[in-house]
């Protein structure tokens, strides 16, 4: 069995996963949404501080499985630092005075693997990976060869999501919540529009479809200054159904002309974002339309988990990648980077 631990954000969590038949054991996680609520967003040290209460007492629930484990696995890569550190530590700890080897597992590949929990993994395969920090497309062919084909070019589809909720004061993660208010709203109502339209390159921007929302909320705001700085439920659903609509619509044009290009047979979406459920079945019809087989995470899975990383461990631990206890550092690179490796 290997003991696998993410931290890499506001997530705690802790997972056993059985090496011969990938089967997870034990699964927990505490997310700190609560807490970052009200500041619209993480915060780091908080984060931090948080974490260091929460995996201990994860950890404890796993003290039966100790005389089984074969190795620690760790998040060390991309995340924030200050929180990827208390991670790191207590893997650090663990493999000492466990004397069994340290892996040390790059977040964006753990996201992958949590298309194959509990099962055999399937490749070559293109992704698309949508969490709060990256917008891009990755082909893998295996662990060792996976490659950023596009990506975005400022904000991520996640983070775009947690922005317009802090603008709307929705708080935080704004993806939930902004689906959520968006299933009462009319999409039609505000016509933002779809980025880089007219540009052919398979790339992706978030920026301006912010601006264009923060926009709206201005002029929103200042058509009914009885009430002053509060929208209308109807008006914040509406302008909710809106911006998803389009954020969607960007996603899938984009990928269109991917899968005209790369003609993928196996196409999956991966990362807390992929859990967005028009995202979900706009692709369904976009993988019919190009007779492409859609792999998708369960609900569960999307967001971090240390399940996805344990599932990511396997594999490394059947190639021996083990890391020496005394160069195992976190990393807060960029996922451009840390594909590299
Ligand atoms: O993968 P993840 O848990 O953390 C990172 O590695 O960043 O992704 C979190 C991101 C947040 O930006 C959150 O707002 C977004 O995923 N998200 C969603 C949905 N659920 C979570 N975005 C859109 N629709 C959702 N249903
Ligand atoms: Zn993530």
């Amino acid at each position: 069995m290997i003991l696998s631990i993410e931290s890499s954000c506001d997530d705690s969590s802790i997972a056993i996963t059985k090496i011969d038949d990938y089967k997870l054991i034990y699964h927990k996680k505490i997310s700190q949404d609560l807490e970052h609520s009200v500041y619209g967003g993480v915060v780091p040290e908080l984060a931090a501080r948080l974490h260091t209460e929460a995996l201990p007492k994860i950890l404890e629930e796993c003290k039966e499985y100790f005389p089984h484990l074969k190795a620690i696995a760790v998040t060390n890569e991309p995340g924030l630092s200050v929180t990827l550190l208390e991670g790191v530590m207590m893997a650090k700890a663990l493999s000492l005075s466990l004397n069994i080897p340290l892996i040390a597992v790059n977040h964006l590949k753990g996201h992958i693997y949590s298309l194959f929990i509990s099962q055999k993994a399937l490749m070559p395969l293109s992704v698309l990976l949508v969490s709060g920090g990256h917008t891009q497309i990755i082909e893998a062919t295996s662990l060792n060869n996976m490659k950023v084909v596009a990506r975005t070019q400022d904000d991520s589809f996640g983070e775009s999501f947690d922005k317009v909720a802090k603008m709307l004061g929705l708080g935080y993660p704004g993806g939930p919540i902004v689906q959520k208010m968006a299933q009462d709203g009319d999409a039609k109502a505000y016509d933002f529009p779809i980025p880089l339209k007219n540009i052919p390159n398979i790339e992706f921007s978030y920026s301006g479809l912010k601006n264009a929302v923060r926009l709206a909320i201005e002029t929103e705001l200042k058509s009914s200054p009885s009430v002053p700085q509060h929208l209308s439920t109807s008006v914040t659903s509406n302008i909710c159904a809106s911006f998803e609509h389009t954020a969607v619509a960007h996603l899938i044009q984009k990928l269109k002309k991917y899968f005209k290009v790369a003609h993928p047979s196996t196409f999956a979406i991966v990362g807390g974002a992929s859990a967005n459920i028009r995202l979900r079945s706009e692709l369904e019809k976009l993988c019919r339309e190009y007779d492409c087989k859609l792999l998708l995470s369960p609900l569960e899975f999307c967001s971090d988990n240390a399940a996805m990383i344990g599932r990511c461990a396997i594999e490394q631990y059947n190639q021996k990648d083990f890391i020496d206890i005394n160069s195992l550092d976190i990393s807060p690179r960029s996922s451009f980077e840390a594909f590299k490796k």
